[in-house]
């Protein structure tokens, strides 16, 4: 597998086309990148590897790690500090979805005056943004999940009010995304299927959301198909590059498709995310067969059809229950309380899951009350 797509972006798709890396940041016109990552990846050789390249290119390269996985707004002013300091005209953004967002925003963050919060992705606040100064970006995804390397946000947690907010701007598309899949070769496995289901999950939320757009859908579903087809391969074999490349690719359709919206699942695992720090997939891989569920009446019909694409025999219930071993298949739990979430706090879950915009793109109203039932379900494992 080996090809070069211009849609979304420019996308350098194959095995070991991180290569091109030095290239891809000279054709985007950036000489001096910032190379952001997380600290586990920055220990790693890939990261070394890549650093050596463009400095052996001759572009003055610094490496930024100083990040959380699921980040915070004080990560990306650090790589402010970094960015400024070193003079840096543009960002290769290595690794999973948190260096990947950390990366995109900090490029765009570079050219405002007002602060990060202002560009929350709500209605049109992205237009209050000034475009001279967003820098351009690299993007290289490590994980086959979040395809943040092909979107146009970034999520970053607010301590203070304990959310996930997306930052969102058009301009912080990357300029070039590589997906070379032997980056992700090394992913243990549990991050594989976490990771792997959150691609799914933007696959199906955008799917069900509302709204007329058949190009997302018909993205979402062959999303899903890959999926299916190449996340228990690659969960069981790491090292098998075309499982990898399918769920590669998976990642990014992902997320070309919830251009349309996500939903519920992507609400209460923001909320989720922002309390208990729980990997953003995973949390995303428990509570969806519950918001399944709860969206029957809206979803019904379309799922009969997704059913009869992905080549599952049956039905609503054939597919939940197909969905139920998928997950099961792949060590994902059934429970939030298996994952370390407790079982007091689904009043403040659901506050936040309600005004997330995520809920606002569900099938069937997703407000304080359903957050909470959805919530409450996914906790303790009552389903139907
Ligand atoms: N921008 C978007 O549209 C979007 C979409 C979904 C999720 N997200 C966000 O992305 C974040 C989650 O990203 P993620 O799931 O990719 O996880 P992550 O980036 O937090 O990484 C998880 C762990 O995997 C490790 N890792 C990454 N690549 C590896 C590799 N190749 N080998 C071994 N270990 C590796 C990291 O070092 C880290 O410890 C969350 O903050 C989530 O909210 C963003
Ligand atoms: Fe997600």
């Amino acid at each position: 597998m080996n090809a070069n797509w211009s849609y979304p972006t420019q996308v350098r798709f194959g095995a070991g086309r991180i290569r091109e890396l030095a290239e891809c940041c000279t054709g985007a016109g950036i000489a001096r990148p910032l190379l952001v990552t997380d600290p586990f990846l920055a220990a790693q050789p890939m990261v070394g590897k890549a650093a050596a390249q463009l400095t052996a290119a001759g572009l003055a390269t610094a490496v930024f790690s100083e990040i959380k996985s699921n980040p915070i707004e004080s990560d990306v002013a650090a790589g402010l500090v970094a960015l400024r300091r070193g003079a840096h005209d543009g960002v290769v953004a290595f690794g999973g979805g948190s260096a990947l967002d950390v990366g995109k925003v900090v490029a765009f963050m570079a050219a405002q005056s007002r602060p990060m919060w202002d560009f929350e992705d709500v209605g049109d606040q992205w237009r209050r943004a000034k475009t001279d100064g967003i820098l351009p970006v690299v993007a290289v995804p490590t994980t086959a999940g979040t395809g943040s390397e092909v979107g146009r946000a970034g999520v970053i947690t607010q301590l203070e009010s304990r959310t996930k907010k997306v930052i969102f701007h058009p301009r912080m598309m990357p300029s070039v995304a590589i997906c070379d899949p032997e980056l992700t070769v090394g992913l243990p496995p549990k991050l594989t299927a976490a990771t792997g289901l959150d691609a799914f999950v933007h696959c199906f939320e955008a799917y069900c959301a509302p709204g007329f757009h058949p190009l997302a859908e018909g993205i979402a579903v062959e999303g899903m198909r890959l999926v299916k087809e190449h996340l228990p391969r690659a969960y069981r074999d790491g090292a098998d590059l075309d499982a990898r490349g399918g769920m590669m690719a998976a990642a990014a359709m992902g997320a070309t498709a919830f251009q349309k919206g996500l939903g519920g699942v992507h609400a209460l695992a923001h909320a989720v995310g922002a309390l208990y720090d729980t990997h953003h997939g995973l949390a995303n891989g428990v509570i969806l067969p519950y918001v399944v569920s709860y969206n029957r009446p809206a979803i019904e019909e379309r799922v009969v059809r997704l059913a009869r694409w992905l080549g599952v025999d049956g039905k609503f219930s054939a597919f939940l229950d197909w969905l139920l071993d998928f997950r099961e298949s792949l060590g994902i739990a059934h429970r939030l309380c298996d994952v370390g979430v407790p079982t007091g706090e689904s009043e403040r879950i659901a506050a936040i899951a309600a005004v997330d915009p995520c809920a606002a793109g569900n099938p069937r109203p997703f407000d304080a009350s359903v957050a909470r039932r959805v919530f409450d379900a996914a906790v303790v494992g009552a389903l139907r």
